[in-house]
């Protein structure tokens, strides 16, 4: 049994350097500028100093390691993996975390705290996106996700914020499947890779507000009927206001709701996905084989999902002498 571990992770890693080196050609992709220990000669520890906030605000809020993933994905796709999520509304800026896309995000406050420390040692020097990015890595294996990902970094910071891209493009909790197919395909991610990424939702909570749809006024058809009677109860009212339905909230994952694990494939498959786009995954040709494949097989899953982490990590980043790098990340310098 033992033995057998060995084999399927180093033959995991095998494929995962494989993909690496052939990423960079996929559409969308690029990356070209990104390199393991971008800040190797600059501030030797930056890497270091990320993971160790990141493990000591995990165990102080364990949701902070969730909101990286997901911050992290909002950022990649919108234009590219450059901090742009993380500025904050001015008289200059309109934030893109002001956005109903952005819904229920939290916990940036803490991006200032693991930015503070690196600046205590290396000021003006490693950039917001990278924190994000290495942020997000070390969430990801603080939930017990694939750990010691190779991230790249060497990204630079936006001068912008991009809120109308943001409400236009990124994926909203009932589109069909060929949209999120056609956002990820832009990124360089194929089909496989979204229906892994999809996996983040192995994590967190969701609102009401995203969910009703599927309850009222009757439960959504591809629902097992127990969970819609369960989720009907998280989110009662058809006509609750829409404040009790951005407050109130149903766990992604009620079984491990805090393990980026592959119960979420379980789930599709037994008619408990959350949200719509979820579910669809389970049912249409192009997706369902790779639900199944995931749902039957943890280790795959986590080896899928760190390859299309990184590939969308690597989306059209700012490099060289390409934006700037924030000192306050909420901030344009
Ligand atoms: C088709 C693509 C996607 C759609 C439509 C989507 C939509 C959503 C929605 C509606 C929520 C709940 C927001 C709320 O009501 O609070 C959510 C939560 C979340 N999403 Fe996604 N998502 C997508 C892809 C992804 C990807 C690719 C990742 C990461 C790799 C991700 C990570 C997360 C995480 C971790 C949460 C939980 C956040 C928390 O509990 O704070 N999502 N997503
Ligand atoms: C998706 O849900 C939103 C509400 O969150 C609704 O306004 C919109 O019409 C729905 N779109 C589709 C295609 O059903």
């Amino acid at each position: 049994m033992v033995n057998r571990r060995v084999v399927v992770a180093c033959c995991s890693w095998a494929l995962l350097l494989l993909l690496l080196t052939t990423s960079s050609t996929a559409a969308g992709a690029g990356g070209g500028g990104l390199r393991l220990n971008f800040y190797s000669q600059s501030c030797p520890r930056a890497e270091d100093i990320v993971r160790e906030q990141v493990r000591r605000l995990y165990e102080e809020h364990g949701n902070t390691a969730v909101s990286w993933v997901r911050a992290l994905f909002h950022d990649c796709m919108v234009k590219s993996c450059d901090a742009s999520l993380l500025l904050e509304t001015t008289t200059t800026v309109v934030s893109e975390q002001a956005s109903h896309r952005s819904f229920g995000m939290r916990n940036f406050k803490y991006i200032a705290t693991i930015k503070a420390a690196l600046e205590r040692e290396c000021p003006a020097t490693v950039s917001c996106a990278d924190v994000l990015a290495l942020a997000a890595r070390d969430g990801v294996a603080m939930l017990g996700g694939p750990s010691t990902l190779p991230m790249r970094t060497g990204r630079r910071d936006s001068r912008e914020s991009y809120y109308g891209v943001v409400e236009r493009y990124i994926p909203n909790h009932n589109d069909s499947v060929s949209t999120v197919l056609s956002r990820f395909a832009a990124m360089g991610v194929e089909a496989e890779g979204a229906v892994a990424l999809l996996g983040a939702h192995s994590v967190g909570r969701v609102h009401c507000f995203n969910l009703v749809g599927r309850l009222y006024p009757a439960v959504d058809g591809s629902m097992d009927a127990a969970y819609g009677e369960y989720l009907r109860g998280r989110c009662p009212e058809a006509e609750a206001p829409e404040d009790t339905r951005e407050v109130v909230y149903a766990r992604n994952d009620r079984e491990t709701p805090m393990l980026l694990d592959n119960m979420y494939y379980r789930n599709l498959i037994a008619g408990r996905g959350l949200l719509l786009v979820d579910q669809r995954l389970a049912s249409d040709p192009r997706t369902a084989p790779y639900v199944r494949r995931m749902a039957a097989d943890n280790a795959y899953f986590h080896q899928r999902f760190a390859a299309a982490l990184l590939t969308m990590s690597e989306n059209a980043p700012l490099t060289g002498g390409q934006g700037e790098v924030r000192k306050h990340c909420s901030f344009l310098n």
